[in-house]
């Protein structure tokens, strides 16, 4: 079994549990893809190479992704609470990575588009799902976008997140501004990114955006900035953003 199989095999073991309750209520479980964090070592912060053809440590960097202690400080269920109810949504998820939210966000919204440039993460994220129950499986689908662009339809997401991963896009207003035609009127975009500190998680520095930068790109971009919160989350921020009725 490669690496790999190994991690997929553990994330279907615990998304098992959503199968053997059968709820529409079941909260998604932790991952089980654990790894202790290492003195020294960096969780979330390895940039997947781009562009991505398969070079790097794929298995590392999903390792590192879904490792256990992240819940502590990531709070993924408290974070995508920011977004409200869900129900009868599409929500994507850009940079989707190993589909850590994407995947939580499942039980939540009606349709999730788990978002990457990355072709591994598509084929990981892919490998997940055709394990997880039927009622969920339909609800999920993955797409390989461009760096420049999510590849949204118009008005095809009702909300968006982008998490650790704002600092890895390029000419980000022109990003913003496409995204935004991809969002339907009033659709709520949520960003939570590293602040720029000595944190003992997160990338290197040069891929942190820090928040009154994020603000004023977002505000240039045409969405309105609803909420700042630098407080819920040790090590980040979290940006919630109005796409406005105006495209
Ligand atoms: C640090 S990972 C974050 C993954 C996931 N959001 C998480 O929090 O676990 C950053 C991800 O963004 C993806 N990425 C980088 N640039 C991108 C772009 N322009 N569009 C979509 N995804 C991108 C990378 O391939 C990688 O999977």
């Amino acid at each position: 079994m490669t690496n790999q199989a190994v991690l997929v095999f553990l994330l279907f073991f615990s998304l098992a549990g959503l199968v053997s309750c059968g709820q529409e209520t079941a909260q998604p479980p932790e991952s089980p893809m654990m790894s202790t964090e290492r003195p020294g070592a960096t969780t979330v912060s390895e940039p997947i190479p781009l562009p991505s053809t398969g070079h790097g440590n794929f298995e590392n960097l999903v390792a590192d992704y879904e490792n256990n202690d992240r819940s502590i400080w990531q709070q993924p269920d408290l974070v995508i609470s920011f977004l409200g109810d869900l129900e009868g949504k599409t929500v994507a998820d850009i940079g989707a990575g190993s589909g850590y939210f994407t995947f939580r966000l499942v039980p939540k919204a009606s349709r999730v588009i788990g978002i990457d440039i990355d072709p591994r993460c598509i084929e990981f994220m892919d490998s997940v799902k055709v394990r997880l129950p039927e009622k969920y499986r339909d609800r999920f689908e993955s797409r390989l976008a461009k760096p420049e662009d999510p590849l949204l339809k118009p008005g095809e997401a009702n909300a968006v997140i982008i998490v650790n991963t704002y600092g890895y896009l390029e000419k980000r207003v022109e990003y913003l501004t496409t995204l935004k035609k991809g969002m339907s009127p009033e659709g709520q975009l949520l960003i939570i990114d590293f602040k720029k500190n000595n944190l003992p998680v997160g990338p290197a520095e040069e891929f942190k955006v820090a928040l009154p930068v994020v603000e004023k790109e977002l505000t240039q971009a045409g969405f309105e900035v609803t909420k700042l919160d630098t407080k819920t989350l040790d090590y980040q921020y979290i940006v919630l953003a109005k796409a406005g009725s105006k495209q």
